[in-house]
């Protein structure tokens, strides 16, 4: 199918594309929160019926009492053709706090703004958004053509939220059926439609928990203050050792493995297309942060971190209540990069807390998640073949980037199946994923349709 026929498809049936789409949006499929696992499962069973609508085969709802992972295929383009295995997830996180949002997040809405017409729901660009485009090339070519260009698979998970355990474990007991010539993953970003990139690696992570308990009950800061060690104060205290003032990591070992960059690299993310100040202005602060003599596109997507993402504990009620709370904890996950072993991670820090911690409290940390980063081959097929379909429809060749994000599945499809994975990413860093007012282009989203086309009737063409 060319390119005209399908975007005149998609012009003509722009109505009834995006009805679905949001219908689909319209369904809250939080993984992260147990109390939504109902509407996870209403919106795996809307994808399984829409992949049947729309001419795909065998479609499976794995684990249909958890959060279902959809698989669905269509493979008659011929033993001699190749197949592509296409990714993505239907489960989004929460959407609080609800009063930032301008319209409700699971009330899909297109507005008017300075990028064009957005389509403004939680999930519209992470992930929903970016497999639909992948589902209306696939109708397209199946209503116009009668068939694919190449053979398809897919997986698409309701669970990537809340670390892929499902999708994990079936990808391993399943590497037969799920083998292919290229695995296409779009749920990561491009820097600009007008200045595409194509990342070739994304961060692992790990998350844990560190504890710190003190006195048996909270007591009284006039009885006892000044005489026992505030819990929370010896968190943060904790919390401090764990960087150096320049923004290092001062936990002994941490760095163990890190890749060193090659000079080629350094060079390709210090000429990307975003550089620190659009990371900077991105992130709404008045300067960046971080090791020194890095530019930041490096210090995100090759470099590790070691964040605090919340702390907890003591009074909070903003009312007089002068104690000294008996516990106190933090979340804190780290991003992880090529080769550090996420295993490792936790024994480093207990190593340095058994170092600095005072004697006078107690601490624990747990581990809540561990994945490892992944790198692919800048020059594999599916990359090469990815880049000319940007350049098909964008007008300009990607430039290679670094992932600071994570996709729990990408390394288990890359080093374990060895599949040959392209993360053809069609979201922008201004897509608001995981806050208030996520939204997608509807232009970039329509040219993501016409390089899903591209691509899968480019790899067919390999063979003529
Ligand atoms: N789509 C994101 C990954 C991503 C993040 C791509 C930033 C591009 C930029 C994915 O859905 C995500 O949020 N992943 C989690 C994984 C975690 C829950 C194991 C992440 O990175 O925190
Ligand atoms: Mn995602
Ligand atoms: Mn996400």
């Amino acid at each position: 199918m060319n390119r005209s026929t399908l975007t005149t498809y998609i012009e003509q049936h722009r109505g009834r594309w995006l009805k679905a789409l949001k219908s689909w949006l319209a369904i809250p499929s939080i993984s992260p929160i147990s109390a939504h696992l109902g509407d996870v499962q209403r919106a795996g069973a809307w994808l399984a019926e829409h992949m049947r609508a729309i001419g795909l085969e065998n479609i499976r709802v794995i684990e249909p009492q958890g959060r279902p992972l959809i698989y669905a295929d269509w493979l008659h383009a011929g033993p001699e053709r190749p197949t592509a295995l296409i990714y993505g997830h239907y489960d989004v996180v929460a959407a609080t706090p609800l009063d930032a949002w301008t319209t409700p997040p699971f009330e899909p809405t297109v507005r008017r703004t300075e990028r064009g017409e957005d389509l403004f729901a939680r999930g519209a660009s992470d992930d929903k958004g970016q497999v639909f485009a992948h589902l209306l090339s696939i109708e397209a070519m199946l209503a116009c053509d009668g068939r694919l260009p190449v053979n398809v698979k897919l997986l698409i998970e309701g669970e990537e939220e809340s670390g892929s355990p499902v999708i994990s474990a079936f990808a391993q007991s399943h590497a037969a059926q799920l083998q292919a010539d290229v695995c296409v993953v779009s749920d990561t970003s491009m820097a600009a439609p007008n200045r595409p990139t194509i990342d070739y690696g994304l961060r692992g992570i790990w998350c844990g928990e560190l504890t710190v308990r003190g006195p048996s009950a909270d007591l009284h800061s006039g009885s006892f203050g000044g005489a026992v060690h505030n819990p929370l104060q010896a968190l943060c205290e904790l919390v401090a050792s764990l960087h150096d003032p320049q923004g290092r990591i001062a936990v002994p070992g941490f760095y163990d493995g890190v890749r060193e960059l090659p000079e080629q690299e350094r060079q390709a993310l210090r000429d990307g297309p975003l550089n620190d100040d659009d990371i900077r202005a991105a992130a709404g602060v008045i300067e960046l942060y971080g090791e020194p003599g890095l530019c930041a596109a490096e210090r995100i997507g090759a470099r590790p971190t070691l964040e605090v993402n919340g702390l907890v504990g003591g009074d909070t009620s903003g009312q007089f209540k002068a104690i000294i709370p008996a516990s106190a904890s933090a979340k804190l996950s780290a991003r992880l990069v090529a080769h550090q072993d996420p295993a490792r991670i936790p024994e480093f820090l207990c190593r340095h807390l058994e170092a600095v911690a005072p004697r006078t409290v107690t601490w624990s940390l747990s581990t809540l998640a561990a994945l490892p980063s992944v790198l692919m081959p800048p020059d594999s097929r599916a990359m090469a073949l990815a880049s000319r379909s940007y350049e098909a429809v964008l007008g300009t060749r990607p430039s290679l980037s670094l992932c600071g994000g994570s996709i729990p599945v990408v390394s288990l499809f890359r080093n374990d199946l060895g599949l040959d994975v392209v993360l053809m990413g069609f979201g922008l860093p201004d897509d608001g994923i995981h806050g208030p007012d996520e939204r997608i282009s509807l232009d970039v989203f329509e040219r993501a349709v016409l390089i899903s086309g591209d691509f899968l009737a480019r790899l067919g063409q390999e063979l003529d």
